[in-house]
C-alpha cells in the first residue's frame, strides 16, 4: 500500500514531535504493509510550508530508514488566495512526490463559491487537486453535491482511514462509506499526526473496504489509485459517480 497523505516529518506542523516519533510512526507503516509515504506538511495559516525544510527533514529520515520505506513529499494544501499565489510560482513544490496531483483541502467553517474557481484554476495550470477528507468537513457533509461536482469535473477524493473505522464519529463514518459507493472517492490515505490517536496504519481499513466493497475496490483505494498519483499518471481506478438525487420535494397545500 502507499500513503499519500500524512504528517510523519519531525517539528514541521502538528505532526510527529521528534525523529523519534517519526520513526515510530514508520516502524508502523512497514509493519503495516506499507512500502510508499508521501510525507505532507501543512501549508495554511498556521503552518507555512517551507519546501527546502521539508526536504531536508525529508531526507534525513530516508537516511535513518535505508530502503525499507521510500518516502516522498508533498503538502496539505489549505486553499486560499495566499496559497494559490505561492502554488503558482513552484507547484511542483506542493505536488505529490513532485509529480501533478495536489492534495486541497477545504476550511471548516466556509467554502465560498469562489473555491470553484480557485479549483478550476488549478486545473488549467496542469493539476489533479484531490479533496481531502471531506468526511470530516462539515461543509461538505451537509452538501455533499458539491463534492460530487467537483469530481464531476475532473477532481478526485480521498478519505481518512481512520474515518472508516469509527475514529471520527458514526457521521464521518457512514458519509465516507456511502460516498465510496457513489463513485465520489479514489483514495484512501492514513493522514497519520503521530502513533497513538492518529496512527500511520491502513491495513485495518483495507480489511474493512474489502469485506464491504470487494478486493478489487480496496485494491483500488489503497494501491493502484496512490501508486498511480505517486508516479503522476492517470488513476486505473475511476468509479462512475452515482446520478444525482433530487432532494424530495415536499407537496405544499396552499388554503386561500
Ligand atoms: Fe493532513
Amino acid at each position: 500500500m502507499i500513503d499519500l497523505h500524512c504528517h510523519i516529518l519531525p517539528g514541521i506542523d502538528d505532526g510527529a514531535k521528534t525523529m523519534e516519533e517519526s520513526l515510530a510512526m514508520a516502524e508502523s507503516a512497514i509493519g503495516d504493509g506499507i512500502t510508499h509515504v508521501v510525507a505532507t506538511p501543512h501549508a495554511s495559516s498556521e503552518y507555512k510550508f517551507e519546501y527546502e525544510r521539508v526536504r531536508t527533514k525529508r531526507d534525513e529520515l530516508q537516511a535513518m530508514l535505508g530502503e525499507r520505506l521510500q518516502l516522498a513529499t508533498g503538502c496539505d494544501f489549505h486553499l486560499n488566495p495566499e496559497n494559490l499565489a505561492a502554488l503558482k510560482k513552484s507547484p511542483e513544490q506542493f505536488c505529490l512526490n513532485q509529480k501533478d496531483y495536489l492534495l486541497v483541502e477545504f476550511n471548516e467553517f466556509s467554502i465560498p463559491p469562489a473555491m470553484d474557481q480557485m479549483i478550476h484554476q488549478l486545473q488549467l495550470a496542469g493539476l489533479r487537486p484531490i479533496v481531502t477528507h471531506p468526511e470530516r468537513n462539515g461543509i461538505l457533509r451537509a452538501k455533499p453535491e458539491r463534492l460530487a461536482q467537483w469530481v464531476r469535473v475532473g477532481c478526485y477524493g480521498q478519505i481518512t482511514a481512520g474515518s472508516l473505522l469509527g475514529t471520527f464519529g458514526p457521521g464521518a463514518k457512514s458519509d465516507a462509506l456511502s460516498w465510496i459507493s457513489q463513485g465520489l472517492i479514489h483514495f484512501v490515505s492514513s493522514d497519520a499526526h503521530n502513533t497513538r490517536s492518529r496512527p500511520l496504519s491502513l491495513r485495518p481499513a483495507f480489511d474493512f473496504v474489502a469485506v464491504q466493497f470487494g478486493e478489487e475496490t480496496a485494491r483500488g483505494l489503497f494501491v493502484d489509485n496512490p501508486r498511480a498519483a505517486f508516479e503522476g499518471r492517470a488513476l486505473p481506478y475511476v468509479p462512475e459517480v452515482a446520478e444525482r438525487r433530487e432532494p424530495k420535494i415536499r407537496k405544499r397545500f396552499f388554503f386561500f
